[in-house]
This record gives structure tokens, C-alpha cells and sequence, in this order.
């Protein structure tokens, strides 16, 4: 029987925290030793995650402290930040410095957007604040699991919700020169997708029933996307992205339009996207557009695509809190850790939420 790998949560309160929580205790190997919060050290776990209560029965949520003696007593551990941005960098920083002086050599997975970009002037640019560790940015890489083969830097920045679910439907594309690097993109996401603390912009109630453009053409996401694309694809695309809250909890739709650079029918479309994803477990790609139910509580992502024979239009559905957060990170740890990449994350989505 293989040794279990320890796992540690921070951001431990939060939407994603809970997801990676649900996500963990059905994994084989990863096992969560601590689950930092900032806001409620030695309260349950249960009390703000009441349907984990049947898996963590009394456990309670621990200080920076605590998370700290662990990562310098355990050889190896799974790290997985859900903290926000502005505050998972320096809380990182914190931490693996700590377990470098003690020898320790955890692995990082950082949900929030503070590893994102390459340089710190581009952070700051985007988040109007300085960047909390710009020391580690080149110990990190950005990427969706699915668009790099070999991971070079010892820890790795999830690229986001939104962003996992348009670079999926746009990297191979650009990547085989087949689309003017334009690119338009109308997303919709849940109400999960803006965290636990409601705003007077965010909060359910104002949410559901309604559906309505935010931050269009001026989304902080919309800088992060370029940059990841142009790094899987080789190509400086620009995406003009006009974000929208949908009346629902879970899940993300995208919908990337571009020219074509040369005539291409809907079945060369797809057999262009089929190719690209044939070995990835998580991606499949339709015959009719995706649709988020397929999707919900499930790491999978749905593509389709259409062509007039000049513009295409590619679909992606994924879930906002596992894909485009906790399954996404869990799946880039399995790799990490030399395990299978689907350890953990294969379940497929209930279908009625
Ligand atoms: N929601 C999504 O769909 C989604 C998708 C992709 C990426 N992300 C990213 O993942 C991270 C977590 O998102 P989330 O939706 O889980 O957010 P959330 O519900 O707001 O939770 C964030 C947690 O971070 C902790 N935290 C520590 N310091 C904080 C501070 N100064 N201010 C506020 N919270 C602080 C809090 O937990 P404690 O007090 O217990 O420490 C809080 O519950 C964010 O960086 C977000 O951008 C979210």
C-alpha cells in the first residue's frame, strides 16, 4: 500500500477550499492533514462546510502557525492555496520559506491570480497593488494541465475559471495558425464564481433570475488569458471578453469567436479539436453545443464548435469550483506527485443540480 501524501488547504473558509475539501476526501492518496483559516482557527471544519461533516467529523480549521510546524516536519506536502489574491503570495512566501529552512520541499498549487503573470510590473499593473512575493514568480507556471507536457518550476498557478474554459476552446487553434488573433469571447458564470462574502453586486438573490454583462471589455481575467494563450500557443492573440453573472450557483460557458485564417467546415473543426484533446481525460468534445448540467461538480470540460466556413464559434462548459478551481488544481497535483492525472477527479457530474 502506497504512503499517503499529506495535504494542506489554505484560504480554508472559502467557496474553492470546501470544493478541494469534497474533492480530497475521495482521493486515494492525497490526504488533508490541515486546513489553514485566518478567520476561524480551532472552529469545525463542519460549521462552515456542513455537508463535509459526514468525512471530517471534528476536525477544526488551524493557524498559520500550525500549517507552518507541519510544512517544516513533513518531507513532502501537497499545498493548495484558495486564499485570495493580495494574500495568497506572501502567505506562500511565508510558508515555503519556513519549510526551506527546515529542508521540507512542499509543492504549491495557487488557486488565486497572484502567480499568474510572469513579472510583477504586469501584477501590479492589472491588481493596482504591489506584488506580495515577486521573488518566487519564476518558481511558478501558469498553464491548464491540459496545454503543457513537462512541468519545469516547482509549483504551479491555476490559471482560473473563466480563463481555463477559453483557453481550452482557443489554444489549439491558435497554436496550429488557424485563427486571426482577435478574439471575442462572452462568458456567463455562477454565483460561486465571486466567493463566500456577498456583495451588492454579487449576491444570489440579485443574481438569480437574471442574467446581465459585467466588466465587459475591462475584466482583470481578460490580461491573464493573453498571457497563458500566448505561452501554450506561441501566439500574441488579443481577447475582447465581456463577462456575465447567469442565474445559477455552479458552472462557467464561454463562447470564443474568431476569423478564420483560411476556410475550414464544422467537421474539420471538430476533428482539429478532437485530435488536439485525444489524450486528455477531462476534455471531450461534442457533436451538439455543451451544456453546464453535463458538467456541474465534475472535472470534466465540454466543448463544441460551428464554422460558416469563415468565422468559428467555440462552446466550452466547464464548473466554475472544480474545473476552472479545485479539480483543476487537484489535477495538476496528481501530476506533481507521479500520480495518475485522473486520481481523485474521474466521477462524472450528477447530471441534475
Ligand atoms: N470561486 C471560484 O469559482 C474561483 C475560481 C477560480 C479561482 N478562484 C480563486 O480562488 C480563491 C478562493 O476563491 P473563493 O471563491 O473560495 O473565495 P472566498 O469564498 O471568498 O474564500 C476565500 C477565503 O480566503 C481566506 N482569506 C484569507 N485572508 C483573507 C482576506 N484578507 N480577505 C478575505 N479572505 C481571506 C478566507 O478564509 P479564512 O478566513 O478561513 O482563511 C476566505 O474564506 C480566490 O483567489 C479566487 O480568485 C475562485
Amino acid at each position: 500500500m502506497s504512503e499517503p501524501i499529506p495535504a494542506v488547504v489554505l484560504g480554508g473558509t472559502g467557496y474553492v477550499a470546501g470544493e478541494l475539501l469534497r474533492l480530497l476526501a475521495g482521493h486515494p492518496r492525497l490526504q488533508v492533514r490541515a486546513v489553514m483559516s485566518d478567520s476561524q482557527p480551532g472552529e469545525a471544519l463542519a460549521g462552515a462546510f456542513p455537508h463535509l461533516a459526514s468525512v471530517y467529523g471534528d476536525a477544526c480549521f488551524q493557524s498559520q502557525e500550525a500549517v507552518r510546524a507541519l510544512l517544516t516536519r513533513e518531507p513532502r506536502c501537497a499545498v493548495f492555496s484558495a486564499a485570495p489574491h493580495g494574500v495568497s503570495a506572501q502567505l506562500i512566501d511565508t510558508l515555503l520559506g519556513a519549510a526551506a529552512q527546515a529542508g521540507t520541499a512542499p509543492r504549491v498549487v495557487d488557486i488565486s491570480a497572484d502567480f499568474r503573470f510572469r513579472s510583477a510590473e504586469d501584477y501590479e499593473r492589472v491588481y493596482r497593488h504591489p506584488h506580495g512575493a515577486p521573488g518566487r514568480l519564476a518558481e511558478f507556471t501558469c498553464a491548464v494541465p491540459e496545454h503543457l507536457t513537462d512541468l519545469t518550476t516547482a509549483h504551479v498557478a491555476h490559471p482560473g475559471c473563466f480563463a481555463t474554459a477559453v483557453l481550452l476552446a482557443s489554444v489549439p487553434l491558435l497554436g496550429r495558425g488557424l485563427l486571426e488573433p482577435q478574439l471575442f469571447v462572452a462568458g456567463v458564470t455562477g454565483s460561486t464564481g465571486s466567493g463566500r462574502k456577498p456583495t451588492s453586486g454579487t449576491h444570489h438573490p440579485l443574481r438569480h433570475s437574471d442574467l446581465y454583462a459585467y466588466s465587459a471589455l475591462a475584466h482583470r481575467h481578460a490580461p491573464e488569458i493573453a498571457a497563458c494563450a500566448r505561452a501554450a500557443s506561441g501566439v500574441a492573440a488579443e481577447f475582447a471578453f465581456v463577462p456575465h453573472s447567469g442565474p445559477f450557483a455552479r458552472g462557467i460557458h464561454v463562447t470564443v469567436q474568431a476569423r478564420l485564417r483560411r476556410p475550414l467546415e464544422t467537421a474539420e473543426l471538430l476533428g482539429v479539436l478532437r485530435e488536439s484533446y485525444a489524450g486528455s481525460r477531462f476534455v471531450r468534445v461534442l457533436d451538439s453545443p455543451p451544456r453546464i448540467k453535463d458538467v456541474t461538480a465534475s472535472n470534466y470540460a465540454h466543448l463544441g464548435a460551428v464554422s460558416d466556413g469563415r468565422t468559428v464559434a467555440v462552446m466550452c462548459a466547464i464548473d466554475n469550483l472544480t474545473k476552472g478551481a479545485a479539480g483543476g488544481a487537484v489535477q495538476w497535483m496528481n501530476r506533481m506527485f507521479g500520480l495518475p492525472e485522473s486520481e481523485g477527479l474521474a466521477a462524472p457530474a450528477p447530471g441534475w443540480t
